[in-house]
């Protein structure tokens, strides 16, 4: 079976979250299935570069202002297909946003062009390559089912990776889209007056799907459904959630080049060399108290405003913290002036950096996701494997992926983490305390370490599902 999966990032070419992970491991977790997947992107001047063996594919002589090649090849070892229109893509850095820092103007073309392409490709445009099914992740890609549904295609999948980003545009962009007039309708793009990708996908899609279970139930209601609720309530039949897994190859304590010292469940005593690796890097105290950790985007999704207020207790209890992100000014500010009230307790590295995010995961004691809503999360399945035990909120994918700590999860030898709910400071205080409490007792932490450690987070039982999915789509 052929698919065609359609996004706007890939790991290890462009990547500003755990968009690019899923899109990166997802044709090598198929493979094994019978699965033959192909990843359509941007040309952005990283794909260019890294493009083996092109094929052109397609031309266009006019693709939303100039012309266009779909180039097919390789590159990290990915199958791809590239969107080269260089007036829309060619332009360094951040694939959403201009060097001032502000979305480019463009974007509803930029990213109508990249569905575009994948529905042409889809629907059989090209002569050497057509899928069977196509699959696209976020607004990016989410007016291909459109196209699709309006002009004729396989069946397609639209998975959301976060229902806060919808790409919304005034109803005059709706002309330039190339769509007949009655795809601006509540069946089509049309958004309370406005031009939504992500609702168009939505609503066009034959199926849908999300990063988590809880978060699939979660999008459904008001509190969580950023204004798609109802739509996704009428078509909760076709919406299911499937939790990412990781890439357990690039992922692998044992074979980590970005790390100080690799380690196995076995020989989890060597990790402390990665936590000596931190204290330098981040100019912190030594000292075998407890060392948490944040690998965060520094945003109010993260709650990360919530723990930024939260430092000084954190401080108060002994503990010490280790944090790499960046984000939202203000709360990169907050961050800032806390981690100077206390020189040697806090280390904050501004900024964003794979390999370092490596090492934490290897040296800090845990690792902390408070996020006001996850729909899957990634640095948690990160934390399990590499025995930084998670202490996250109790919501979307976090609340399916990390066993809390309580009484009888404990006894039973089956914790791996911390959850608590709300999302506030007292609560989140509340659970640092707990995994304190839980550190000091040396053998309860390293059972729960290895236990994480040793818990499944591959794509193997995910990558089943959606193939079984594909397949429903084909057979119906
Ligand atoms: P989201 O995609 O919402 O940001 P995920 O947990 O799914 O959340 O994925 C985040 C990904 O981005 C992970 O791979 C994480 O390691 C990485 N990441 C986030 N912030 C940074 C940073 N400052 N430096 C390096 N990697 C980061
Ligand atoms: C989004 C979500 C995150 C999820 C990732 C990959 O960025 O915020 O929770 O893990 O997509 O699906």
């Amino acid at each position: 079976m052929k698919v065609l999966s359609a996004a706007s990032e890939l790991y290890p070419l462009v990547k500003t979250g755990g968009l690019a992970d899923v899109t990166g491991a997802l044709p090598a977790a198929l493979k094994g299935l019978g699965i033959d997947m192909r990843v359509m992107i941007p040309a952005y001047p990283k794909v260019m570069a890294a493009l083996e063996n092109p094929n052109i594919l397609l031309r266009y002589d006019d693709l939303f202002g100039g012309e266009a090649r779909l180039i097919a090849g390789r590159a990290m070892g990915i199958e791809i297909i590239a969107v080269d229109a260089p007036h829309l893509y060619g332009r360094q850095g951040n694939p959403y946003l201009g060097p001032d820092g502000k979305d480019w103007n463009d974007n509803a073309q930029r990213f109508a062009a990249l569905s575009m392409a994948a529905a042409d490709v889809a629907g059989g445009a090209a002569k050497d390559y057509k899928p069977d099914i196509l699959h696209v992740h976020d607004w990016q890609a989410a007016l291909a089912p459109v196209y699709v549904k309006f002009r004729g295609g396989p069946k397609t999948v639209m998975t959301v990776h976060n229902i806060a980003f919808q790409g919304q545009f005034p109803a005059s962009v709706f002309a330039s889209l190339k769509l007949p007039p009655q795809a601006f309708s509540i069946d089509g793009v049309e958004y309370y007056g406005n031009v939504s990708f992500l609702k168009g996908g939505l609503a066009c899609a034959d199926q849908i799907t999300t990063v988590s279970p809880s978060y699939a139930q979660e999008i459904c209601t008001p509190e969580y459904g950023m204004g798609l609720d109802g739509l996704l309530r009428a078509r909760r039949g076709v919406v299911s959630g499937i939790v990412n897994g990781i890439d357990t190859d690039i992922w692998n304590p044992a074979t980590d080049k970005d790390i100080a010292a690799t380690y196995t469940a076995k020989t989890i005593d060597r990790r402390a060399a990665n936590k000596r690796a931190i204290e330098k890097r981040f100019r912190l105290d030594q000292g075998d108290g407890i060392l948490h950790g944040v690998v965060s985007r520094l945003t109010w999704q993260k709650g990360m405003d919530i723990f930024a207020a939260s430092i000084d207790s954190l401080v108060a209890s002994g503990a010490r913290l280790a944090l790499v992100g960046t984000g939202e000014p203000g709360i990169e500010q907050a961050i800032a002036i806390a981690a100077e009230r206390h020189p040697g307790r806090i280390g904050v590295v501004m900024g964003y950096d794979e390999s370092l995010s490596h090492l934490m995961q290897a040296g800090c004691d845990t690792i902390l996701v408070p996020s006001r809503f996850e729909p899957c999360g990634l640095t948690q399945l990160y934390g399990l494997r590499y025995g930084a035990v998670p202490i996250v909120a109790r919501t979307g994918g976090l609340a399916d992926t990390v066993i809390d700590a309580n009484d009888a999860a404990l006894n039973a030898g089956v914790a791996t983490g911390f959850q608590f709910s709300p999302v506030d400071g007292p609560s989140l205080e509340h659970a640092l305390g707990r995994a304190g409490r839980c550190y000091r007792d040396r053998a309860l932490w390293t059972a729960m370490q290895k236990r994480g450690m040793e818990s499944d987070v591959s794509w193997t039982r995910s990558a089943s599902t959606y193939a079984a999915l594909y397949n429903s789509l084909l057979n119906a």
